[in-house]
């Protein structure tokens, strides 16, 4: 349906009023842009938030993808299939978990936290560890276990009481050191706190975890859902520190769009799991696994990886050469970029860039986000650096809505 004035009730009636309604109705696709039904254009540097890592309608997904389909799209885990296989053992190859490693697939991130949150209870030792630690501010997910370890007050409350176990630290090595002992299960961290704003932990904070949760025994758990898959121009941002984990937690980017999530774990974590302490029905079907294998594979083929981390830097010295009054400065990795503002400004900006065809999100009344996809190249940088611009001298030239607490 074309030039849709009417959608907007549609998804009000019909929709779960969980989300804000949206602003567009997107239609299709291609590399990093993407149309409206209405016709317009528009520069996607969301990427479906850190989802779309091809880009849209990339003839390697849409090879993989018709050829599964046509296959056997679903199998059961009652029975195995060579995508799963494949898909299985290009992660143990790509994370370092090697020989030792296992892999549990999941349909989101969500779900691939919650086997996390499963593996970490089994890791109790013999003094019976309960506690888990994760970060003041972190986003883990929103069914039950993974909303406990997301570290966000408002988004807990009005689901308590909480499972049980979780304690939330700032994140610095005094909290952390008082909070790790043996009484510890497992420490979850995101390597960068994506939906809190693209914030950075300080610097050799994962090392830091690692050497306390080895001296005490806890697995030290790092979601990469957000993080991994090259965005950070690495393909794990566990990679940056150097540090090997006990686990790893992985979606939104791995299969390009096609909804997957993955645990990966590593050494002694990979024989905490035994046969019916968990499961899924969709989880590691051929459809899904092709998808990410073959994502995978073109990441690889065509140094996607490098991309991120170059075309990162390059964005980063586009945003500082607009030289705008209204950026107090950015934040992030590789394609994973954080934007701050001096004032509240974001959902204006957002607006306003939309209005100039791009798309980006607020991550808080003073920040957006960028995650677009693992392929943009020159032009893509410089349609960004035009409209962005562009988007922020609208602002600059319109009185500023202050916002009210
Ligand atoms: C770090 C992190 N963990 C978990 C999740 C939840 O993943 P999903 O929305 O696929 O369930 C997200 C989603 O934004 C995330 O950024």
């Amino acid at each position: 349906m074309s030039g849709n004035t009417d959608w907007r009730a549609r998804y009000e009636a019909d929709l779960m009023g969980t989300f804000a309604t949206p602003p567009l109705l997107l239609d299709h696709g291609q590399g990093a842009w993407v149309w409206d039904a209405d016709g317009n254009k528009y520069l996607d540097f969301l990427g479906g938030i850190a989802v779309n890592s091809l880009g849209h309608a990339h003839p390697v997904l849409i090879e993989a993808v018709t050829r599964q389909v046509s296959l056997a799209a679903h199998v059961s885990n009652l029975f195995a299939s060579e995508p799963q296989l494949a898909l299985a053992e290009r992660l143990k190859r790509i994370t370092g978990a090697g020989d030792e490693g296992k892999v549990f697939f999941s349909n989101s991130g969500t779900e691939a936290n919650e086997a996390a949150f499963k593996l970490a209870r089994l890791n109790r030792g013999e003094g019976g560890k309960t506690r888990i630690i994760a970060l003041k501010n972190a986003f883990h997910g929103r069914t039950m276990g993974a909303l406990a370890l997301t570290g966000k007050s408002y988004m807990q409350d009005p689901f308590a009481p909480m499972t049980p176990g979780v304690e939330h630290i700032d994140a610095t090595f005094e909290a952390l050191e008082a909070a790790v002992d043996g009484t510890v299960a497992a420490v979850f961290l995101e390597p960068l706190q994506g939906e809190a704003g693209v914030i950075e932990l300080p610097e050799g904070f994962l090392a830091k975890a690692r050497e306390l949760t080895e001296q005490h025994g806890a697995l030290l758990i790092i979601d990469e859902v957000q993080t991994g898959i090259g965005r950070t121009g690495q393909w794990f941002g566990f990679e940056h520190e150097g540090i090997v984990p006990d686990a790893i937690t992985l979606a939104k980017g791995l299969a390009g769009g096609v909804p997957i999530g993955a645990l990966v774990t590593f050494g002694r974590a990979s024989q905490l799991f035994g046969r019916g302490h968990h499961g899924s029905t969709f989880g590691g079907n051929p459809l899904a696994t092709a998808a990410g294998d073959a994502v995978l594979a073109e990441i690889e083929a065509s140094g996607l990886i490098e991309n991120a981390r170059v075309r990162g830097e390059q964005l980063r010295a586009a945003i500082a050469a607009l030289e705008s009054p209204l950026i107090a400065g950015t934040r992030g990795r590789g394609l994973l970029i954080g934007i701050a503002f001096a004032e509240p400004v974001a959902e204006q900006v957002v607006a306003a860039a939309r209005a100039h065809g791009l798309i980006v999100n607020a991550t808080g009344p003073d920040s957006i986000r960028l995650a677009p996809p693992l392929v943009i190249g020159d032009i893509e940088l410089d349609e960004f650096a035009a409209r962005f611009g562009a988007a922020l001298a609208d602002i600059s030239a319109t009185p500023i809505e202050k916002v009210t607490a």
